[in-house]
């Protein structure tokens, strides 16, 4: 069913605006937004759509085709909050812009999503984007695209609790498919840069939800700040000398070690690279994100194996948040049909049961 025709049934009476704002899947630069350094996402073909209305009552109502199963209505007076779930992200875009002075009054929401929820693309942030998009269009607001990301990561960090870095929001709001998008999360200078010549990308599942998403992160986020309090620098991007992170203790040093390989992989990459040497560097970030920084799981690693055992990949490693979710490969233009389903086939025999999302 269309998102129109949701609103439509689920409201009755035709929604008043659309907005869509696609997923992200994130190619080099892992967990280094919040340590102020650089990433190199793309957005991706998968997409979140919403209509918006304005409400018949003082309440708040929200209809979710495939967001979140089990509270697929989620209705609340204003004044009150959601429970969590899918509401409070959308609870939070509303409150964010309302704390910047827009008047919001309460409105009835339709959101249909092909963008995974759960496995590292970034639903969030599209429904985030997707929502203020939304609101903009309804309201007339002049907010550019990079105001949008802000408000978006503000909602996240302060009403749904998960206390990301910029690289998803900016990715979603600033990022069009089929380009890599080189971001410097200080200062939000960004540029478009095209992939390596000859190639595609293929995402998997590992078939293992991220448990420790939200605490295993905000523990590497604390380690990290730590490491650079240690360090007398304000955020890991300004260590300029690696070899002075040889004096923090473990794991410290090795997640600042992770932080600081990783923006250089990214400057590398960014630069302009071919294939070979760009998939050389996922291959090394995954290494990096497993050995250092601690995020993969057994399933991860055993998925990145099983794709790079596929003839013309040139590299695969685990994107996003890490502790289960997906992984992103780099091949050779016209190889995906065979990698996915060798890649899948090779996982199979080690015992775990993925999947092709993109
Ligand atoms: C999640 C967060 C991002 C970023 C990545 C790791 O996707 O939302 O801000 O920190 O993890 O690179």
């Amino acid at each position: 069913m269309s998102v129109a025709d949701l609103y439509e049934r689920g409201f009755g009476v035709p929604a008043a605006v659309f907005a869509t704002a696609s997923g992200r899947v994130n190619l080099l630069g892992e967990h280094t937004d919040y340590n102020q350094g650089l990433v190199l996402p793309a957005a991706i073909a998968l997409a979140t759509e919403v209509a918006i209305g304005p409400s018949r009552d003082d309440s708040f109502h929200l209809l979710s085709q495939n967001m979140d199963g089990a509270h697929a209505r989620v209705d609340y007076a204003d004044g009150s909050s959601p429970p969590p779930g899918y509401g409070r992200y959308v609870y939070g875009c509303i409150e964010v812009l309302r704390l910047n002075g827009v008047d919001i009054a309460p409105c009835s929401v339709a959101i249909h999503s092909t963008v995974p929820m759960g496995a590292g693309l970034s639903s969030s942030a599209a429904l985030e984007v997707a929502v203020l998009r939304a609101l903009r269009k309804l309201h007339g607001l002049a907010l550019d695209d990079v105001t949008i990301a802000k408000f978006a990561q503000r909602a996240e960090v302060e009403f749904a609790g998960v206390h990301c870095g910029i690289m998803d929001q900016m990715a979603v709001s600033v990022g069009q498919p089929g380009q890599l998008l080189f971001l410097d999360t200080r200062s939000l200078a960004y540029r478009l840069v095209p992939f390596p010549p000859g190639t595609e990308i293929a995402i998997f599942d590992c078939g293992v939800p991220r448990t420790l998403a939200t605490s295993g992160y905000n523990e590497r986020r604390r380690e990290c700040e730590a490491a650079a309090a240690a360090l007398g620098v304000a955020a890991l991007r300004d260590v300029v000398d690696p070899e002075s992170i040889a004096s923090l203790p473990s794991p410290l040093r090795e997640r600042a070690r992770h932080v600081v390989s990783e923006n250089q992989r990214v400057r590398i990459a960014a630069a302009g690279v071919d294939a070979a040497t760009f998939g050389q560097l996922m291959n090394e970030s995954h290494r990096s994100l497993r050995d250092d920084f601690e995020v993969s799981i057994d399933a991860l690693d055993a998925l990145v194996e099983s794709v790079l055992s596929q003839p013309r990949v040139f590299g695969c490693k685990l994107t996003g948040a890490g502790f289960g979710g997906a992984c992103v490969a780099l091949l050779g233009a016209g190889a995906g049909a065979a990698v996915k389903e060798g890649a899948l086939s090779a996982f199979a025999r080690r015992g775990f049961r993925g999947s092709v999302l993109l």
